[in-house]
């Protein structure tokens, strides 16, 4: 069964030099019990697909298309049943951490009434001691030392790693049925990155939760998904089984971001280094939007956008796969 689905999920912002449109048709799912890696270098539209699924876009950003949370359609749910979803049914996991926080409220009343969200949506009575208990077993799965002293300060008194555990520690509590996690160790030391994602996973695992996991990382996504979504200039390029992808990629860029893997776990030998830049979004190449950086890009590339092609169980939007091929 899908968590969330998403389709031709459409996202612009207006600036002041006009209206952009920063991720342009996506499609993916989300299935329940499962991880999915959204990778991509900066600016390729992960944060934004992470705030369209919780809507927690700005005002300035406009929404097409679909996104669905098992039966319920996010786009046209009225802003109160939003709020309902958002907590327990969809957490996310900020990639600016602050902005989960209300600036002005000790950690520990925080953290009590996202505890307090849970108790209530399961109609059971939270006794204030038990829950501190709760929120302290948390604090320290997060690794965060002197929980108690912690507890009674406000945001502005803590460090962003320490911030980045709270928030995650807030998501733990709340045990939601989605999580989306955009970036969620980056402030962290590398050696409690890895155990702060290894509790994820355990929540996962106990809690049959589905993990939306957003890093610009291919190895970090491997380590941690069952399928990665490969967003570029705010298309899919590739979506599919993470193994697979680690072993063959498919798409060109794939290619390219996993000249940046860990020694020796891809031998094939097409690795080329990714050169350039991603494009501006005021400023498009025709054709595919890889095409500047592509080593493999052929005529119809600069003419056409590619669609998305299936391989086995595997989706691609690049002409190399379309078997058709008729340049
Ligand atoms: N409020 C906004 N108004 C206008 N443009 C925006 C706004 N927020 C983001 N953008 C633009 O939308 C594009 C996608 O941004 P987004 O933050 O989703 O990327 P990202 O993949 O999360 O990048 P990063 O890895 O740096 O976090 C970028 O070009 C960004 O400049
Ligand atoms: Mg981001």
């Amino acid at each position: 069964m899908d968590a969330i689905r998403v389709k031709g999920l459409s996202v612009y912002y207006r600036t002041p030099l006009g209206q952009v449109k920063v991720l342009d048709s996506v499609d993916a799912t989300f299935e329940e019990g499962k991880t999915v890696g959204v990778v991509g270098e900066s600016g390729s539209g992960k944060s934004t697909l992470g705030f369209a699924i919780t809507r927690l876009l700005p005002p300035t950003g406009i929404t097409k298309g679909s996104i669905r949370y098992y039966d319920t359609e996010l786009l046209s749910l009225p802003a109160k049943k939003m709020r309902e979803v958002r907590g327990t049914g969809i957490f996310m996991i900020m990639q600016d951490p602050f902005s989960s926080l209300n600036p002005v409220k000790r950690i520990k009343d925080q953290l009590m009434e996202a505890l307090l969200v849970k108790y209530e949506r399961r109609k059971e009575t939270l006794d204030p001691k038990s829950g501190e208990k709760e929120i302290l077993k948390r604090l320290s799965d997060v690794k965060l030392p002197d929980p108690d002293l912690v507890m009674l300060k406000y945001p502005h008194q803590l460090s962003g790693g320490q911030i980045q555990r709270i928030v995650i520690a807030m998501g733990l509590l709340l045990e939601p049925k989605v999580m989306i996690a955009d970036e969620p160790t980056s402030a962290l030391d590398v050696s409690i990155q890895a155990q702060v994602i290894a509790l994820m996973k355990e929540l996962q695992q106990n809690y049959g939760m589905t993990l939306i996991f957003v890093t610009h990382d291919l190895a970090v996504a491997s380590a941690v998904s069952d399928k990665v979504l490969i967003l570029y200039a705010g298309r899919t390029m590739e979506f599919g089984d993470v193994g697979e992808t680690i072993k063959q990629p498919l798409h060109p860029y794939t290619q390219g971001l996993l000249k940046s893997f860990p020694s020796g776990s891809y031998k094939e030998g097409r690795l080329f280094s990714l050169k350039g830049m991603p494009p501006s979004f005021f400023d498009m190449p025709a054709g595919c939007r890889f095409n500047p950086r592509c080593p493999y890009a052929f005529d119809r590339c600069f003419k056409e956008e590619p669609g998305v092609y299936g391989v086995g169980d595997r989706l691609v939007r690049c002409f190399l796969y379309d078997k058709s091929n008729k340049s």
